[in-house]
């Protein structure tokens, strides 16, 4: 069997396409999803700090106006990748774009919900 380079670039090409693919499928990260799937343990779907049941989580209350009005996005985004008290880093699972966005979509609207 004889190696045709040609060929061997058009393989290489199909996977780093393939994996690029994946990289932008991986920047378009689903917020919501991942709020409910690793926020809401500590913070509550509806960021009350409270879970399904009521039972008060380890998280602060997201949702309460007043204190989102002290918080710049800066300061909320720099929390979640960096961490702050009990709450851990987030920095190796979000991209600070992602970030951004779970203040923008998810945060920020949970205040409108008045707890
Ligand atoms: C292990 C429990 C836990 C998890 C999981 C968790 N948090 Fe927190 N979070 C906390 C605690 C505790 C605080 C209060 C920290 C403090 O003020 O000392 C907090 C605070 C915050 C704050 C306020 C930060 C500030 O600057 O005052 C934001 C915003 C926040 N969390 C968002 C998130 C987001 C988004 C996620 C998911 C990516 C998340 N948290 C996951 C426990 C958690």
């Amino acid at each position: 069997m004889s190696f045709n380079v040609s060929n061997v670039f058009k393989v290489f090409l199909m996977v780093a396409g393939c994996s690029l693919s994946l990289v932008s499928a991986e920047q378009q990260k689903d917020v919501k999803l991942f709020f409910q799937r690793t926020c809401a343990a500590c913070h509550g779907v509806d960021g009350s700090g409270r879970g399904l049941n009521g039972q008060k989580l380890p998280g602060r209350v997201l949702s309460d106006s007043r204190w989102q009005g002290t918080k710049k996005d800066a300061d909320l985004v720099k929390s979640i990748l960096k961490g702050k008290g009990g709450m851990p880093a987030f920095q190796s699972q979000l991209s600070e774009m992602e970030a951004e966005s779970l203040v923008a979509e998810i945060i920020r609207p949970l205040a409108a919900r008045k707890k």
